[in-house]
């Protein structure tokens, strides 16, 4: 079976088995299967955030889960919740159309909502940590249904436990989010919110308001991936102590740095155009000429492997001008 129509970069892999399930009993009736083959599993949910560098023998789950429900909490607060193959942007959409505010700022993220928790994922001042309540999940190990609050999915910036020890463990099929229904707080501090809601003559901002800056922004520099196969930022920013930034800072002047504590994070798009990166292309792989944090299958036709070589040299670059090295974001299978 063809991966192909399943990751965003547009690479082809195949699977030995695959299916699509739409419910929990189909879920487990293909992990039975899954179990008596011994078979290797590949959760697959909007394929936004994998990189698929070889041919899989095993079974793809495509998770098509689908749902939304909601619980009024009192009169500035609802609950809302979606089944992990909802995706993410008509969501959010959804959403902003019923007026609840929260999730504004992670307007166009690509994906599924049930793969937002493993990442965490954050875009313009907002990460879902900010608005989660619980996901619902069902546990390989017992094949029972566990709930896992705030406080015990440990989220980080673009880390949770579903990344670190339970690893490969938990399917996610539902998200619950903390929503307000009239007393939205508006979350404009990113420079770029700014200055779009002033291109767009807007004074006042309403959660729609800053949906729709959200949308031009990453319209305008972050390619469409059914357009150009890509998966948004590959590499995370990194953090690097205070002392290190500042010796940097005696070399490269224009270096940026977004300090917390004792560290500092600095954009990995900065460093990666600094080594000349931006918009360079070779063979059938590059880096986005506007952003160029974000690998692109430039010609449609690259593979999986050319795409993670490429992105070995960029890790190799950064390491050598820098001393920084870059950690990839997106997951290789
Ligand atoms: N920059 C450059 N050159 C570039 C790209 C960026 O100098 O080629 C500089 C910009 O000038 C800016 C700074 O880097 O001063 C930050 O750039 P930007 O605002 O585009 O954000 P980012 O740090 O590159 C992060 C997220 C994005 C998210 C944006 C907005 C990560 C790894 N990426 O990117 O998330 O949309 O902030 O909040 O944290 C994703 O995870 O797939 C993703 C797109």
């Amino acid at each position: 079976f063809s991966l192909k129509p399943y990751n965003t970069f547009g690479v082809e892999a195949r699977s030995r088995f695959f299916t699509e399930v739409n419910t929990i009993d189909e879920l487990k009736e293909a992990l039975t299967f899954a179990e008596t083959q011994s078979l290797q599993l590949l959760f697959l949910g909007g394929g936004s955030n994998i990189l698929l560098t070889k041919d899989f023998d095993g079974l793809a789950i495509r998770l098509n889960l689908r749902g939304i429900s909601e619980e009024s909490i009192h009169e500035n607060e609802v609950w809302v919740t979606a089944k992990a193959g909802e995706n993410w942007h008509e969501f959010v959409m959804y959403c902003l159309q019923k007026n609840y505010g929260g999730l504004e700022n992670l307007s166009l993220i690509p994906g599924n909502v049930g793969t937002s928790p493993m990442q965490n994922i954050g875009a313009y001042g907002t990460e879902i940590k900010d608005i989660f309540v619980s996901c619902e999940v069902l546990d390989l190990e017992s094949f029972e249904l566990r709930t896992f609050n705030l406080e015990q999915c440990r989220f980080g910036y673009r880390d949770s436990i579903f990344k670190q020890e339970g690893r490969g463990r938990y399917v996610i099929l539902e998200v619950t989010f903390k929503l307000t229904q009239k007393n939205h707080s508006i979350k404009t501090e990113y420079g770029a919110i700014q200055s779009e809601l002033e291109n767009l003559g807007i004074e006042n901002p309403t959660i729609q308001d800053v949906s729709r800056a959200v949308i031009n922004i990453r319209q305008s520099k972050l390619p469409n991936p059914k357009e150009i196969g890509n998966a948004g930022s590959f590499f995370k920013n990194p953090t690097i102590p205070l002392a290190q930034f500042e010796a940097l800072k005696q070399q490269f002047e224009n270096i940026q740095g977004y300090p917390n504590g004792e560290m500092v994070k600095v954009p990995a798009g900065w460093l990666i155009e600094q080594c000349g990166w931006k918009g360079k292309q070779i063979g059938n792989v590059a880096s986005h000429k506007l952003q160029s944090l974000v690998i692109i299958n430039a010609t449609g036709n690259a593979t999986g492997k050319e795409i993670f070589d490429f992105s070995t040299e960029i890790i190799n670059s950064v390491k050598d001008k820098f001393g920084i090295e870059l950690e990839r974001e997106v997951n290789i299978i």
